[in-house]
């Protein structure tokens, strides 16, 4: 294994022992070939450089407690990168393909597997893009799947469940209406950068976006679901904008599992006043406590108009607390994997 400081990762690009490469040419996937060499060399007229034709996914493996390697739902991930992809109408890796490839992945890299105890994983990033030269603006006739992989903490960089703040980002949409936003399509992420940046520069750590056709209803984070508990009810957003979280699902699985009810359904913005636990959710960010919203008329104001607020600065929501245990137990094979989530390699 390769010595790292297994508690302070950060989530971050780094390079590990190989990556999987398969390419799409003349209606087939190549053999998976595995190479060390990050240095990829396409042509400047790759479709993907200039029409985005790209998607993504992101998905993890854990050392568990009895030193068992488990991958969380990547039949999940694999599906859901079918779907982007068929949006794109690009060629897609099929579902056993994509599956076999992230396992040779975590397998060729296990030195950098981060051991039981440090709240670390391996992020494994599977990433699909249009390769071959064209300038007429059509789907590629080529494509190119990597699936590559980093060692990594929690995505903030604070601790597990460390609550944080968001702001409501009422003059940027994270895609149209009837647009891309339910497919992880990687032209999705560029154009939150500069709202991130504002957000980020006024020190909110999550950027909250609204229903691109009408700004009532609450969408989704810029890079993972919201999730919101009501009495005995976890409540999340119903929209054609949002992502489809694997870890959302999983989430309201567990929930319906403790005898809670699940809500998936239109939130209203205004709504948030009656909740009393707010968090992100996703690969990335597990379960990320939020303890205040602010509602501003744009995100550059520096007065917001309103400040939602839930449970305390300093502290996790007891249900929020449990749904994460019970997440990353599973995870780490310390609870039961009841519904068959993990992959055992
Ligand atoms: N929403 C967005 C925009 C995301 O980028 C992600 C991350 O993948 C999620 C939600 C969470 O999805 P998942 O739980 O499948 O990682
Ligand atoms: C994930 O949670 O896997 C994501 O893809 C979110 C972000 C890093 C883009």
């Amino acid at each position: 294994m390769v010595q790292l400081d297994w508690s302070n990762l950060a989530f971050k690009a780094r390079e590990t022992n190989v990556i999987v490469i398969s390419r799409y040419i003349d209606g087939a996937w190549t053999k998976p070939e595995v190479t060390s060499d990050y240095g990829i060399v396409l042509n400047a007229y790759a479709c993907v450089f200039h029409y985005a034709a790209s998607c993504f996914e992101g998905l993890k493996a854990f050392r568990g407690v009895d030193g068992k390697v488990r991958l969380f739902r990547p039949d999940e991930n694999a599906r859901r990168m079918q779907s982007s992809a068929a949006f794109l109408d690009m060629a897609a890796p099929p579902e056993q393909l994509f599956i076999d490839m992230c396992v040779q992945c975590v397998h060729e890299n296990i030195d950098y597997l981060p051991p039981y105890g440090y709240n670390a994983s391996l992020y494994v990033r599977p990433l699909l893009f249009g390769s071959n030269p064209q300038l007429g603006v059509h789907s590629p006739a080529e494509s190119t799947f990597i699936v590559m992989c980093a060692p990594v903490g929690t995505y903030s960089g604070a601790a597990g469940l460390t609550p944080g703040t968001a702001t409501i980002a009422r003059n940027y949409d994270r895609a149209a209406p009837n647009g891309t936003g339910c497919y992880k399509l990687s032209a999705n992420y560029a154009p939150s950068f500069h709202p991130y940046n504002v957000a980020h520069g006024q020190g909110y750590r999550e950027l909250l976006f609204l229903d691109p056709a009408t700004k009532t209803k609450i969408d989704e984070f810029g890079s993972s679901n919201f999730l919101a508990i009501k009495d005995n009810t976890y409540v999340t957003p119903l929209s054609g904008s949002v992502l489809p979280s694997i870890t959302n699902k999983s989430l309201q699985q567990m929930a319906l599992d403790f005898g809670m009810k699940v809500e998936k359904r239109v939130v209203p913005v205004e709504e948030l006043a009656e909740f009393s636990e707010v968090n992100a959710c996703g690969t990335a960010v597990v379960i990320t406590p939020i303890y205040s919203i602010d509602d501003k008329p744009t995100l550059e104001s520096t007065t917001p108009t309103l400040t939602y607020r839930f449970g305390t600065p300093d502290k996790c929501g007891a249900v929020s607390e449990k749904l994460y245990k019970r997440i990353r137990g599973i995870q780490d094979g310390v609870e039961d994997d009841t519904h068959n989530w993990c992959l055992m390699l």
